[in-house]
């Protein structure tokens, strides 16, 4: 089952959702020729960025999701490429100056495979740089998989792929280490100010939801999406002026091609 990507929905909490990317893109210099790739480009708002930061680079964004890539075309129909292609089978058709994945690589298993392979299509000096949200410990991830188990849903979600947690800053290093002339990993925990009567749920709809969704019948969506809200409510009780504090904890690497 094909996951079904919802470009507004996402776009909702767009000056949120850029916050990661307001504090990697301003960290990377580009000293080499070649070529840029946003993975997992979704509705192209960082592409965009990207390519107003280097103009004169050849930038495109690839993603599987035919819904977002419809939607980044059409808002940037000029100046950008955009390629349908699926991350863990994509290759650079000569080696990049930068390969940026914000909020992309967590739906993409087997990290031991994928970060090696990713390093192997960066040219030497240039970089691969991740952003990826580190779920497992938060409620939302909680809730999520509190439903995913429960007698109600489990056996529904049978065919359904939720992403698996990134690995730790460790393994990354590791991992990175043999390809890299310099790394640079930190990690930031955002503290949203979300408001409204269900926002918990809004933000995820869009994201971890989404491989729920996508295998439940519009009945049933509802009545997920209603369960997921109870849970939430309760996860996240209101801040003493009724809004919710929301925290996404979110991992950031910087490797440099040796
Ligand atoms: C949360 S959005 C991030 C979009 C964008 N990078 C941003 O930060 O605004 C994740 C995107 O990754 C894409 N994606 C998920 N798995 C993918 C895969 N295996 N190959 C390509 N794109 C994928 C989804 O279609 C979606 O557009």
């Amino acid at each position: 089952m094909t996951a079904t990507w919802y470009p507004d929905l996402y776009l909702r909490y767009a000056a949120y959702r850029a916050r990661p990317a307001d504090d990697l893109l301003p960290r990377l210099t580009l000293s080499v020729h070649g070529d840029i790739y946003d993975l997992g480009c979704g509705p192209g708002t960082l592409t965009k960025r990207i390519k107003d930061k280097w103009p004169a680079r050849r930038v495109t964004g690839v993603d599987s999701s035919p819904d977002m890539l419809a939607s980044a075309r059409k808002k940037f129909p000029t100046g950008i490429e955009w390629q349908k292609a699926d991350i863990s089978q994509w290759t650079a058709p000569k080696p990049a100056a930068l390969i940026f994945a914000n909020a992309s690589l967590h739906w993409v298993p087997h990290h031991e495979t994928l970060i090696p392979h990713l390093m192997r299509q960066v040219t030497q000096g240039g970089l691969l740089a991740v952003q990826v949200p580190l779920s497992g410990p938060q409620l939302y991830h909680t809730c999520i998989e509190a439903l995913a188990s429960s007698d109600k849903w489990k056996a529904r979600f049978q065919g359904a792929h939720p992403h698996a947690d990134p690995l730790v800053a460790s393994a990354y290093y590791d991992l990175l280490t043999p390809f890299a002339a310099h790394l640079d990993i930190w990690e930031t925990h955002y503290h949203h100010v979300l408001e409204g009567d269900d926002p918990v749920t809004e933000w995820i709809s869009s994201t971890g939801l989404v491989p729920f969704l996508s295998v439940l019948t519009d009945a049933e969506k509802h009545d997920y999406l209603a369960d997921y809200s109870a849970l939430v409510a309760k996860a996240y009780p209101r801040q003493s002026d009724g809004k919710v504090l929301f925290t996404m904890q979110r991992l950031f690497i910087i490797a440099t091609k040796n």
